[in-house]
């Protein structure tokens, strides 16, 4: 967990450090049901506004406007961005094949046109224990090939990724992003990640504004003078995860990264918050799958 003063010092260019040495914007920008336009303009808001990550998945249908949003970015004549400067993400849609997984991987990259993918996580643990270490080598050997430069998981619970540490014991998964806030805070399987190294991202951090009005969360909003929705996307950034607050909405993609910055919530507000979970599952929880 970092300190309140890290917390406090917390701008958009803040990073974590994944195993293999790359850094990962903590806050980065979601863009699951963003589509065309919409999307579009969400990015170039974001980066814009200092993001440096976007999460996207092959399911979402966007990585083509993510990466046009992120090419037409770099190339404006005001920026100083280059392409090392922003680090994007995809997801596996289906896990059923070695070859299946390299070429959707292909596909995506070539959806994206960015050279390469910064991070590229196996969407969910669906498929049994053999299908998931082949996709998974699938995954490590385009790494080898420098289409995408971290590897990691999704929604892979316990027994997931011990058969992937025990299987690939100097490779393990650089990230597990799960659905996390405080709501849903799934000790025991961070605990684990935490014990192996494994970077946690945060998906649905604002619990999909469905806990904004919660009577916790507001005191601690009015208490530290902020919106709500700050409370929460802090609260994953204290816990030290990756958080990925979506919205396709201009004002609040501002307000998500500015409202992380210069502050934080104190250790009495942090236990408040953990006491809150109720394993809120906003859409699907795969953790447990066979
Ligand atoms: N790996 C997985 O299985 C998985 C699953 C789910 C999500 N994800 C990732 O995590 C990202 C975030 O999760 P999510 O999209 O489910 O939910 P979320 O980020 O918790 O919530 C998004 C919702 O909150 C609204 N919102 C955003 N900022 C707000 C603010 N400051 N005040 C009030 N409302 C606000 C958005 O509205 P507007 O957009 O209208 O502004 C949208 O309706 C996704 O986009 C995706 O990248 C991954």
């Amino acid at each position: 967990m970092a300190s309140t003063e890290a917390q406090a010092a917390f701008t958009a260019s803040t990073c974590l450090t994944l195993a293999n040495g790359q850094k990962i914007p903590q806050l980065q920008l979601g863009v699951w049901e963003a589509y065309d336009d919409e999307c579009y303009d969400a990015v170039k808001w974001a980066l814009e506004a200092g993001y440096r990550g976007i999460d996207s998945a092959e399911w979402y249908e966007n990585e083509a406007a993510c990466g046009r949003a992120i090419r037409d970015s770099l190339a404006a004549p005001s920026t100083t961005l280059t392409r090392a400067d922003v680090f994007f993400t995809t997801k596996l849609r289906r896990n059923e094949s070695y070859a299946a997984t390299r070429d959707a991987i292909r596909r995506s990259l070539a959806e994206c046109a960015l050279d390469y993918i910064d991070l590229y996580l196996i969407h969910a643990p669906f498929g049994g224990p053999d299908v998931r270490r082949e996709v998974y080598r699938a995954v490590l050997d385009a790494a080898d090939d420098g289409e995408v430069k971290g590897w990691g998981v999704s929604n892979f619970g316990v027994s997931h990724l011990e058969e992937l540490l025990e299987a690939f014991p100097a490779r393990p998964p650089l990230v597990n992003q799960l659905e996390l806030n405080p709501f849903i805070t799934q000790a025991a399987l961070v605990d684990f990640c935490r014990a192996n190294g494994i970077v946690l991202q945060a998906y649905t951090p604002l619990a999909k504004a469905r806990r904004l009005a919660h009577p916790v969360v507001v005191a601690i909003a009015e208490k530290h003078a902020r919106p709500p929705a700050d409370v929460m996307v802090k609260w994953g950034l204290q816990e030290g995860f990756v958080s990925l607050p979506k919205s396709v909405t201009e004002a609040r993609i501002h307000a998500n990264l500015r409202g992380a910055e210069h502050w934080a919530l104190d250790e009495e507000d942090m236990e408040l918050l953990r006491g809150l979970d109720e394993h809120f599952v906003t859409e699907w929880d795969p953790t447990d799958c066979p």
